[in-house]
This record gives C-alpha cells, sequence and structure tokens, in this order.
C-alpha cells in the first residue's frame, strides 16, 4: 500500500503492549516503527528541519503516532508540543496532532469543543473563581441538579465528586484551583451504571464495548466490568462527530445514555488506550490504526511527489 518501504515513529515515555502491537501491525504493512520518547527530541536550528528526532537524525520520520506524552512541567510540555506542531507543519503525518491532543487534553477544551460542534455533551461550567464556581453550584442545587466536580487534567475516574451541597461544594479542594463542574446525568435504567467506548478510527467505529458498573463511575480501573457490544447508527455518528469536532484522526469517545434514552458524550481521548477493547471484543485497533497510518502516509507522499513536480 505504501509506496516504499516507511519508517515511523512511536512516541512514549515507556512502551508497551500498544507498542508493541503497533509494532507489529505496521511490520505486516512494510512499515518499521521506531519507538522514541518525544522528551528525548531536540530542537536545532543547525538542520532544515529545526528538528532532531533520535533515530532519525538527518531526515524526518515518515509518520508520527504520539502513544504518550509523561507529566511534565509546562517548559517540558510546551517544547514536546512544539515538535508535534513543527512535525505536522514539515507535513509529517502524525496520529493524533498536537491540536487534537490540546483539545482533548483538558476537559473544559474538550467540552467546549463539542458544544460549539452542537454535539450532545451535559451542561458544564468551568473557571478559575471559586465565589463564581460557588454561586453556579449554588443556583444548580436550587434547581435539584446533581453536580459532578472533577480534575481539569482527568485520569481513570479519579479525584471525581458528585455533589448536592453547597457544604460538600466548600470542602472540595479544586485540582489547581480549576473549578470544572458538570451536570450529573442519571442512568437510563436506575442503579445500572454503563458508558460506552467507541474507538473511531478515520471517520469508522472499528470497536466498540459498554463498562458496566454497581457505582456511578464507570472506569475500568475503578472496577467497571467490560462488555462487547453492538452500537446504534445515532451512537456512531455522535461518536465520530465527537472525533471530528476535536480534529483527532482516531478517538476513544465514551458515550452515556440520559433517561430520556438519548446519548451523550462524556469524553474524547486522543490517546486512548486498546486493551481492554481488545479484551472485551477480540477487535485489535492496532490493526485499523496502522491500516489508516498507511494511508496517510501514501497520500502525504503523493502529495509531496505532486509538489515537486512544479
Ligand atoms: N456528568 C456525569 N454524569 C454521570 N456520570 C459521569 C459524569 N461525568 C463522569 N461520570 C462518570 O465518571 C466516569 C469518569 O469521568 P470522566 O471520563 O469524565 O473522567 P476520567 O475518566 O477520570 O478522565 P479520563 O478518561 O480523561 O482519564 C465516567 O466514565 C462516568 O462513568
Ligand atoms: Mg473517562
Amino acid at each position: 500500500m505504501v509506496m516504499s518501504s516507511s519508517q515511523i515513529v512511536i512516541f512514549n515515555d515507556t512502551h508497551g503492549w500498544h507498542s508493541e502491537q503497533l509494532v507489529s501491525a505496521l511490520q505486516k504493512l512494510n512499515i518499521t516503527a521506531v519507538l522514541s520518547d518525544l522528551a528525548d527530541c531536540t530542537i536545532d536550528l543547525d538542520q532544515p528541519t529545526g528538528l532532531v528526532i533520535p533515530g532519525f537524525e538527518n531526515t524526518l520520520p515518515d509518520a508520527v503516532i504520539v502513544r504518550g506524552i509523561a507529566p511534565g512541567s509546562l517548559e517540558q510540555i510546551t517544547l514536546r508540543m512544539d515538535i508535534l506542531h513543527t512535525l505536522a507543519e514539515l507535513n509529517v503525518p502524525v496520529f493524533n496532532p498536537a491540536t487534537a491532543i490540546e483539545h482533548t487534553v483538558d476537559k473544559a477544551r474538550t467540552s467546549l469543543r463539542l458544544h460549539l460542534a452542537g454535539l450532545n455533551t451535559p451542561k458544564t461550567w468551568s473557571t478559575e473563581n471559586k465565589s463564581l464556581a460557588r454561586k453556579i453550584a449554588q443556583a444548580q442545587f436550587e434547581k435539584g441538579a446533581t453536580l459532578v466536580i472533577k480534575p481539569l487534567f482527568g485520569c481513570m475516574g479519579k479525584g471525581i465528586e458528585k455533589i448536592t451541597t453547597l457544604k460538600q461544594f466548600d470542602s472540595i479542594q479544586a485540582v489547581g484551583d480549576a473549578f470544572y463542574m458538570q451536570e450529573y446525568i442519571e442512568p437510563f435504567e436506575q442503579g445500572h451504571w454503563q458508558d460506552w467506548r467507541l474507538m473511531v478510527i478515520d471517520n469508522k467505529v472499528c470497536a466498540a464495548m459498554s463498562r458496566r458498573s454497581q457505582h456511578w463511575i464507570t472506569n475500568f480501573a475503578q472496577g467497571a466490568e467490560c462488555f462487547p457490544t453492538t452500537v446504534s447508527e445515532e451512537m456512531e455518528q455522535l461518536a465520530i462527530k465527537a472525533t471530528q469536532a476535536v480534529q483527532a484522526d482516531y478517538a476513544g469517545v465514551d458515550l452515556i445514555r440520559n433517561q430520556g434514552g438519548s446519548y451523550t458524550v462524556l469524553e474524547v481521548n486522543s490517546v486512548p488506550a486498546w486493551k481492554g477493547l481488545f479484551q472485551a471484543t477480540g477487535i485489535n485497533a492496532a490493526t485499523h490504526l496502522a491500516q489508516a497510518l498507511a494511508r496517510r502516509i501514501t497520500s502525504s507522499q503523493l502529495n509531496s511527489h505532486d509538489n515537486a513536480q512544479y
């Protein structure tokens, strides 16, 4: 499929099962993957590209897959994002591009993107002003709403609280002094909490599972069980549009169903894991991801060939 044998880079701070799956899926398509870490790249204006990527000293990779960005200082993260932005500006296909990562790494940005795209997502308020956050919470409680407070940078259901009173609000120390509050969506079936994870790659849903729990937080890491599931056209379309709304080439989209029976987008993950999805469904997203990347490499090679002629 790819014109000549290609070499790509997979970025992560620690490579494991996902990188291995990608390496072998890519190998079948005649694509070699070098495992690297964004933190080990250098910006060097002595280079025509301005970049030095380990393993690609005098050249650039044919494509990039970002599988993880380690936590770091604002400065470290800025440098890593500079590298991803620049690679995309140099017409290297980057899965997912820095823009998509920025759109999904903080929950407020994702909520805004989904809202502005006109997609169903829970009502959300986010501010760093505590007294403003308190007033918003008070107004919601007066209407009988339950709120969910989450850290802006979420992680596996940790640090999420459900609150119904101002006393509870006052006892919460918002992570980084940033408030992210969302209306609590009562489950479709009382006492049966579940959400759906749909893996979207290149505008198609390649696999889906549901996570069910006795508890309202349905993360696998919080003890939820995963089941293979079929999904409706409505769910597929919502997940595909959510992925487009954050400008991601692939994403793990989480949907929940409200009491009225309609689906709402809870979150879009632009660096999704798929081991749980693989265990539940037998579908390995790595195969689909490798194929999508191969298509992108081919079209970017064709483009640069066209450009070279004129
Ligand atoms: N507004 C809400 N209404 C009902 N349930 C919610 C709501 N927000 C979160 N939940 C439950 O909590 C779980 C975790 O929430 P969320 O996905 O927003 O954060 P996270 O998983 O910690 O973040 P990340 O997935 O980015 O690591 C959801 O899967 C869902 O089960
Ligand atoms: Mg989540």
